[in-house]
């Protein structure tokens, strides 16, 4: 007997410790030591004393009264165990994704605005588009190119402000920054630095060097030059009032604290 009970001891010892080694929740732990206590308590059940055979109605009573301390066993047993509901599991479940479904909503109807705004801001931009458009109108009717030397050409905003972030649009559009500080932003020294550039450089002439890189050269950068490393695609790849608009702005920075290298007529 004793012996049993040290063998059930050592068996619900060793189970214990291989679930806890395996991570199981603890309640699986105590599930699988109160098997090895039913085991220990079954085979000391085989260990006591047989009873003498009895038949007839004795036997039937005592049958039933078997089943129902063993039914009073199971139940208690079981009650004593966590109970799960269903609808109390389905509870708890909304409870920790409702702040995130409700955070995902919030994050939809931020993105609709956010695509509202842009849809917004884009008829702007076809509405002042068109608005240009019909400016230059009358001028496109009366000759193909802008007068050389008169005054602005067409479709230059007037306004300093309009002229900076239109040109500074396509500055970024053209990624003249790959190869051109600007304002202390870009370049991986392949080129000049050109805030100071509107000192040496009309606005004709930086046309002229965009339009044709060989145009001009700047100065100790004979190499580059040389080695035609300003691209020669921005006449094929840029819209003409767009390669006008660029130059009209950097021809008119000139910080001369940024030593903007002189540029050499060369054609
Ligand atoms: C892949 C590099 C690269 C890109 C991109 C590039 N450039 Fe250049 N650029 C140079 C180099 C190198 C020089 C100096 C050598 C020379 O004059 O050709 C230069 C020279 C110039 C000069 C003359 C500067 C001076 O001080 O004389 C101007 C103006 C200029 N670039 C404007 C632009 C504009 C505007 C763009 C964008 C539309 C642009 N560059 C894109 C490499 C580049």
């Amino acid at each position: 007997m004793i012996k049993k009970i040290i063998g059930g001891l050592v068996v619900g010892g060793i189970l214990f410790g291989v679930t806890s080694a395996l991570d199981f929740p603890q309640i699986f732990q105590l599930m699988f030591v109160a098997y090895a206590v039913l085991g220990t308590l079954v085979f000391s059940i085989l260990d006591a004393p047989s009873v003498a055979p009895f038949s007839g109605l004795k036997a039937v009573i005592g049958l039933l009264a078997f089943y129902l301390v063993l039914s009073v066993a199971y139940i208690t047993g079981a009650s004593l165990w966590p109970q799960y509901d269903p609808e109390d599991e389905k509870g708890k479940i909304n409870r920790i994704l409702e702040p995130k479904r409700k955070l995902s909503e919030q994050g939809k109807t931020e993105e609709l605005l956010a695509r509202a705004k842009g849809l917004e801001e884009q008829a702007k931009s076809i509405a002042e588009r068109l608005k240009n458009l019909s400016k230059d109108l009358p001028d496109a009717s009366g000759g193909a190119a802008p007068a050389a030397g008169g005054a602005p050409a067409a479709g230059i905003p007037t306004d300093a402000k309009d002229l900076e972030a239109r040109a500074f649009a396509i500055w970024q559009d053209q990624e003249c920054y790959n190869c051109h500080k600007l304002r202390g932003e870009g370049g991986k020294k392949r080129g000049p630095e050109l805030d100071n550039i509107g000192s040496y450089m009309a606005a004709a002439d930086i046309t002229a060097k965009i339009l044709d890189p060989k145009s001009f050269m700047a100065e100790g950068f004979e190499k580059e030059y040389e080695k035609k490393k300003m691209p020669d695609k921005y006449k094929e790849v840029m819209d003409d009032k767009d390669v006008d608009i660029l130059a009209a702005w950097l021809s008119g920075l000139k910080n001369t604290s940024v030593p903007t290298p002189k540029p050499i007529k060369k054609k």
